[in-house]
């Protein structure tokens, strides 16, 4: 009986280790041990076996099921280590490969002002209104007290697509189209792409930006518009920046000043940033002239408004000590990046 015993256990331990599938495995476990099991016979055979040699022979079986079973329960653990393996292989994510295959972009500095300009004003009540970039010569001048052969348009020299319609030269249009369409009381500004007829240098674009803003209401003075200026330049350029007017002259505003803030570099103090001054210049300004309202039916007597058109692209270059108007329009991803 040894003898078979042994026999069967060695080519039992073979096949177990030939196996290569748990359900394979499986079949050669209930074929050895199972209860009609190869093993299991021989177990059966033993009533035949005289009793004093029982102990001996139930010890080699017994042995033999333990050496057995040892074999089944290693091979399903290195078949199930195999099988884990070969899933971890297949569904391997590798976190280090980046899927962004496009480079995330940022918004374009001029952008990023503009954005905070609206939200500013928008918090103090202001209407946001777009106009349009092509204009006719009337929106641009003449309702805005230029007329034809006024030397005000000498400034602000544009590109003409016919005798009568161009590119707008100030978003200043705006105020007429908005007066036309909404009547007072009235708060709007207008963020917009202006042009020039300008040789480009560090500080020229015949492109550019303004935003224009228009207040018009019963009482509207001049303190209003000091006051307001007053609040952007603080919350722009810093809480200790103050502003001054100047006197200026705009055809579509009576008075009309410029606007200038002290430098936020020097404190005011003179620097090369504001030319030694102490001061910068952020936008020109005034009182809407009696002729502006009455070209858009507004009834000058009841009604007094002020309006203002700052330079977006200087503003920006204020905040950011931007000295090169160029960087804004050359796409270099470089100066770009530096936004995000
Ligand atoms: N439109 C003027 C310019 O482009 C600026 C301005 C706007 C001045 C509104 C007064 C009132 O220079």
């Amino acid at each position: 009986m040894k003898e078979s015993v042994n026999k069967l256990t060695e080519t039992s331990v073979n096949r177990i280790a030939a196996c290569d599938t748990i359900s394979d495995l499986n079949d050669i476990r209930v074929k050895i041990l199972g209860k009609n099991g190869e093993l299991t016979a021989i177990l059966k055979g033993m009533k035949d076996i005289p009793p004093e040699k029982r102990p001996e022979a139930g010890k080699i079986v017994n042995e033999a099921r333990e050496k057995l079973e040892q074999a089944i329960t290693s091979r399903q653990k290195a078949l199930e280590d195999a099988e884990l393996e070969r899933r971890l292989a297949c569904e391997k994510i590798d976190i280090s490969i980046n899927t962004n295959t496009l480079p995330v972009g940022g918004l374009h500095p001029l952008t990023i002002v503009r954005n905070r300009i609206v939200d500013f004003f928008s918090s103090l009540g202001f209407i946001v209104a777009d106009s349009p970039e092509i204009e006719t010569d009337y929106y641009n001048f003449e309702a805005l007290n230029i007329p034809k052969d006024h030397p005000a348009r000498e400034m602000q020299d544009t590109f003409f697509i016919t005798e009568n319609i161009l590119l707008r030269s100030q978003t200043s249009a705006g105020q007429i189209r908005m007066m036309e369409k909404v009547k007072p009381p009235l708060k709007m500004i207008s963020p917009g792409r202006v042009f020039r007829a300008d040789e480009v240098d560090a500080t020229h674009s015949p492109v550019f930006h303004q935003v224009e803003g228009l207040v018009v209401d019963k009482g509207i003075t001049m303190c209003d518009l000091k006051g307001m200026l007053d609040l952007f330049a603080k919350k722009f350029f810093g809480e200790s920046t103050k502003t001054r007017f100047r006197p200026s002259y705009f055809p579509f505003t009576e008075p009309s000043v410029e606007v200038d803030a002290s430098c936020s570099q020097c404190g005011g103090k003179g620097c090369r940033v504001c030319k030694g001054t102490g001061w910068i210049e952020i936008l020109g300004a005034g009182m809407v002239n009696r002729n502006v309202l009455n070209n858009c039916g507004i009834n000058p007597d009841e009604y007094t408004g002020f309006a203002f058109g700052a330079g977006l692209d200087r503003i920006t270059n204020i905040i950011y000590g931007i000295n090169d108007l160029r960087t804004f329009f050359e796409n270099d991803v470089r100066f770009l990046k530096q936004f995000d």
